[in-house]
C-alpha cells in the first residue's frame, strides 16, 4: 500500500495530542483534524436530541441528518459553532459510550478519511495509526504517566480559576484510560508500526520538535 503523507498522532487523554497536533500542523503548513471533537459533536448531538444509543432506529436518522465541520480549530454541528458546549464534564462524560459504539464509529471514520485522503493533515485520536489510516507515513503513540498527564490538567484547571482535586482529575483520567484500552470496537493500542514517544518529563516545545524530527527522518 503506497504511504500517506499524514502524521497519525494517538494517545491516552489528557497527554496533550490536540495542543502538539496543531503546532507540528502549523510548523508544516499542514492542516490538523481532531477527531476526539468529532465524538464529542456526536455526544452532543445524541444529547440534544435526547437519543439513547440502545434506539438504534433514531441513532440512525441522527447520524444521517449529522453534519460535522471543522474550520481551523473550531468545531461545527449543522453550521452552529459548538467548540465550547462539546468540552462540558456532561458531554466528555457521555461520548465513553458513543465512541465505543461500532456504529458511529463506521460513520465517522468514513468522514475522517474522506478528509484526509489527500494527505498534508496531523490527525490526532485512539486509532489514527491501528484503523483510521494505516498507511500513514508517520504514526506516533504519545504517552505520559496518569500522574503526569493529572498533574498538567490540575495545574491547568487551577490557572482557569477551577478547583477541581488532583485525585478527582487522576480517577476520571483513569476511568477514560480503562475505558478507552478495554472497548470491543479500536481499543487505545499503539500501532505496530508507531513510534512511541513518552513526555512524562518533556515539556510541549520538545515534545513538537521530537515528532516534527521524527517525521522528517522519514
Ligand atoms: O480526545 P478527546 O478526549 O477529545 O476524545 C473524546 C472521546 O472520543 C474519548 O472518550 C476517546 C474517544 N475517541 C475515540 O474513541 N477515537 C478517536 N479517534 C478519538 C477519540
Amino acid at each position: 500500500m503506497p504511504k500517506l503523507s499524514l502524521i497519525a498522532l494517538d494517545g491516552p487523554s489528557g497527554v496533550g495530542k490536540s495542543t502538539a497536533a496543531k503546532r507540528i500542523a502549523q510548523e508544516l503548513g499542514w492542516n490538523y483534524l481532531d477527531t476526539g471533537a468529532m465524538y464529542r459533536v456526536t455526544a452532543l448531538a445524541l444529547q440534544r436530541a435526547g437519543v439513547d444509543l440502545a434506539d438504534r432506529t433514531a441513532l440512525e436518522a441522527l447520524l444521517s441528518s449529522l453534519r460535522i465541520e471543522q474550520r481551523g480549530t473550531r468545531s461545527f454541528l449543522n453550521g452552529e459553532d459548538v467548540s465550547d458546549a462539546i468540552r462540558t464534564p456532561e458531554v466528555t462524560k457521555l461520548v465513553t459510550p458513543v465512541s465505543a459504539d461500532a456504529r458511529v464509529r463506521e460513520v465517522l471514520v468514513d468522514q475522517q478519511r474522506a478528509i484526509g485522503a489527500s494527505g498534508g493533515w496531523v490527525v490526532d485520536g485512539r486509532d489514527i495509526g491501528t484503523v483510521v489510516f494505516t498507511n500513514a507515513c508517520c504514526k506516533i503513540f504519545l504517552t505520559a504517566s496518569a500522574e503526569a498527564r493529572a498533574q498538567r490538567r490540575f495545574l491547568e484547571l487551577q490557572t482557569k480559576g477551577f478547583t477541581t482535586s488532583y485525585e478527582e482529575i487522576l480517577a476520571d483520567q483513569q476511568r477514560r484510560d480503562h475505558a478507552d484500552t478495554t472497548r470491543a470496537v479500536a481499543p487505545l493500542r499503539k500501532a505496530e508500526d508507531a513510534v512511541e514517544l513518552d513526555s512524562s518529563d518533556m515539556d510541549l516545545d520538545q515534545v513538537v520538535s521530537w515528532i516534527v524530527a521524527q517525521h522528517r527522518k522519514g
